[in-house]
């Protein structure tokens, strides 16, 4: 059949990353989209983070142009009003007292891995699962990158599945699939490729070990591991539709040193792989996944694809995908409502 336009598919379920940890300020709030509404994150008294609905239900300002925080509460540039973590109105600007019904739509939050996440539910369904929490302790400070582009969540994490496409638009040789396996919302894929090094003062070709860990359609990480380099290596995708077929695609990166190597470049001092080697391969892996941006742009989405031997576990990818959509299908199903937030 004639594929349709991936920016047509539905707003899937799931966790999807708003920002940054370090994004998130004391005094203000910071603009977020998610599924096609405006929302505000902020910290409250305890540094918890918060994830609001941008539009003050009062007359309707958005409180990421002028709003900031105070006392732990979302202050409205417009009249004062102040709302808490959880969408409540706690005061007017005026002193009296809030109309009951003022309140703002509250997302549940996460936080892993340097990142901050919010859950999404076509329904305003409460979230069914977590993903894990990810310490960050020990690793290279986060390098991110962050670019706009075309097209849907579940295109670009079913790169993790697509071994087909490495050779022709990666130059990975030698792919192999290693294991694959589906658990609820999480997918687990090992496999291994070799590639020119990219790393600097590491010239040579390197066979590549991949482990990839994705927990539903927002939030993928990737531990590889390359022999004898004595670095390990952790890699971030984080793709969050927008609305309007866009899609925020977040990418991460964070090295350490593998246990007790001296190899490769285990010996260099920490300060050298955070402030040299961290930054050259997250230029590296942005340019990695950018040689895919012309084609998710330009893509159809097929619903029903005609696989080949040598695909990957596209077809199991696809499957597994279903559970995040509302109706059951997420391929190729007709776009779903603009989901407003609920109020
Ligand atoms: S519009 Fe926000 S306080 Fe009036
Ligand atoms: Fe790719």
């Amino acid at each position: 059949m004639i594929g349709s336009d991936p920016a047509e598919l539905p707003y899937p379920s799931g966790w999807f990353a708003v920002a940054a940890d370090d994004e998130l300020l004391a005094d203000r709030p910071v603009r977020c989209r998610l599924a096609g509404a405006d929302y505000v994150a902020f910290r409250d008294a305890r540094g918890e983070p918060a994830v609001v609905s941008a539009h003050c239900p009062h007359l309707g300002a958005h409180m990421g142009y002028g709003g900031c925080v105070r006392e732990g509460t979302l202050e409205c540039p417009f009249h004062g009003f102040r709302f808490d973590r959880n969408g409540a109105c706690v005061a007017t600007g005026y002193g009296t007292k809030p109309p009951p019904a003022a309140r703002l739509v509250s997302l549940p939050t996460h936080r892993s891995g340097g990142w901050l996440f919010a859950w999404y539910h076509p329904s305003g369904r409460p979230p069914s699962w977590t993903p894990p929490v990810l310490d960050a302790a020990g690793w290279s400070p986060l390098q991110r990158h962050l670019s706009v582009l075309r097209t849907h969540p579940q295109e670009t994490t079913e790169n993790s599945v697509d071994l087909g496409h490495f050779p022709f638009v990666h130059g990975y040789r030698d792919v192999q699939l290693r294991a694959l396996e589906v658990d609820g919302p999480r997918l687990h894929t090992r496999y291994s490729f070799t590639r020119p090094s990219g790393f600097p003062g590491w010239a040579r070709d390197i066979r590549v070990d991949i482990a990839v860990f994705v927990w539903g359609l927002g939030f993928s990480y990737v531990d590889a591991n390359v022999e004898g380099l004595g670095l390990s290596l952790r890699h971030f995708v984080l793709p969050t539709a927008l609305g309007d077929g866009q899609t925020a695609l977040r990418l991460g990166v964070a090295l350490r040193k593998s246990e007790g190597s001296r190899r490769g470049l285990g010996w260099l001092p920490r300060a050298v792989v955070d402030h040299l080697i961290a930054p050259a391969t997250m230029r590296h892996y942005r340019a990695d996944v950018m040689q895919d941006r012309e084609i998710w742009e330009n893509k159809r989405h097929i619903r029903r694809p005609l696989l080949a031997d040598g695909d990957g576990p596209v077809g199991r990818y696809r499957k597994w995908c279903r559970q995040f959509y509302a109706s059951g299908e997420g391929d190729g199903a007709e776009a779903g409502p603009p989901p407003e937030p609920a109020s």
